[in-house]
């Protein structure tokens, strides 16, 4: 008989959610596990949650387990497995009169949210569950929400996979090959314009990218700056932010959590800090981590940093410092 796991998503009639959900279900994502899904979204729009279970229902999925939505998070959180904590509001729309234009202008507006699913998270799930943070500021949500659980066996992440495809995407590019052969991309820091894609420990083939791009000036003038940046240009060219690549990066995110990392491979997402690199103890930061055999997520602790490299890695710390402040009333 399949195993199943439980997976409850938060935003489910949103954007991300629409592309995610489905692939949840398909197979891929879980192996073959059987899974059963919780969708939560706010009172005023959850009964349109109604159509999407249609769909789903409709989509023959054999993987596909029992399937619920509630705006109760307390109830959907009841020994779940998985949390992919999507809901909240994203950039580029007008709030109280005022465009949000920078993922920390949604400290005030999303960091409450965290508080409420962290304490379910920690009282509810299951005491190994894993919970990744989507909803932006999505480090600082996950900072909120971890501190809130009042558990340390959960393992929460907040997503930063996106920044290491589309780093991965620039970089195939320039070198001139397929994207599967970069490997170990490494996002530093905050899921923010001041994260620190490392070019220097990342590879293609057994060579470090650094050494074959060979070229600083074009690190620093064009690699950063678009992949720092690559948010802001999907939400200028669309009109809304980056759904369907923000869904791939969290189904990437799982299937990384829930297979052994190869050797010499790596996955990004962010996680708390024990003082690795200098970081902060509890600090949500971006780092290198590898799934064990057993299971556990752990992060990688020998990789070497550049004085360039710490630098900018230093800029991001300070900013999720700074975050770390701005909520300090909701830790
Ligand atoms: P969206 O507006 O389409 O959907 C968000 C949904 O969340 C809405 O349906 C809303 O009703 C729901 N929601 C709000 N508060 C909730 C709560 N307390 N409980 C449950 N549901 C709630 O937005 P989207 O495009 O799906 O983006 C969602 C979030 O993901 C945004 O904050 C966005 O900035 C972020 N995002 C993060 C990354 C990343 O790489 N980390 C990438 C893309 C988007
Ligand atoms: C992204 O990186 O696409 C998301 O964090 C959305 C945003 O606001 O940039």
């Amino acid at each position: 008989m399949n195993s199943r796991v439980k997976v409850v998503v938060t935003g489910a009639a949103g954007q991300i959610a629409y592309s995610l959900i489905p692939r949840l279900v398909d197979g891929k994502t879980f192996g073959d596990q059987i899974v059963d899904l919780v969708l939560v979204e706010i009172p005023q729009v959850v009964s349109k949650l109604e159509g999407l279970v249609m769909e789903l229902e409709d989509s023959s999925f054999p993987h596909m387990g029992n399937v619920t939505y509630t705006d109760n998070f307390s109830e959907a959180a009841k020994d779940a497995d998985w949390f992919l904590l999507v809901g909240s509001i994203p950039r580029g729309i007008i709030y109280e009169g005022k465009k949000i234009e920078e993922r920390s202008d949604l400290l005030k507006i999303n960091g409450g949210i965290f508080v409420a699913q962290g304490e379910a998270v920690g009282r509810y799930g299951k005491a190994d569950a894993k919970i990744l943070v989507v909803g932006n500021p999505a480090n600082t949500n996950a900072l909120i929400g971890k501190k809130s659980s009042g558990v340390d066996t959960q393992l929460w992440m907040a997503m930063t996979m996106l920044d290491s495809s589309r780093a991965k995407s620039v970089i195939s590019k320039k070198v001139g090959c397929s994207i599967a052969k970069v490997k170990k991309m490494i996002i530093w820091g905050n899921h923010s314009p001041t994260m620190y894609p490392d070019v220097e420990n990342a590879f293609v083939d057994n060579d470090s990218v650094g050494s074959v791009i060979n070229d600083m000036d074009w690190v620093e003038n064009n690699f950063l700056p678009t992949v720092q940046q690559r948010g802001k240009a999907v939400i200028d060219a669309r009109g809304a932010s980056s759904a369907t690549s923000a869904a791939k990066a969290a189904l990437d995110t799982i299937i990384a959590c829930e297979n052994t990392t190869e050797a010499g491979d790596c996955f990004s997402a962010a996680v708390a800090s024990d003082g690795a690199y200098g970081v902060p103890e509890g600090l949500i930061c971006g780092y290198p981590l590898m799934t064990m055999e057993d299971g556990s997520v752990e992060i990688i602790r020998d990789v070497t940093l550049s004085e360039y490299a710490k630098e900018k890695f230093a800029i991001s710390i300070a900013e999720l410092e700074s975050e770390r402040e701005a909520v300090k009333h909701l830790l």
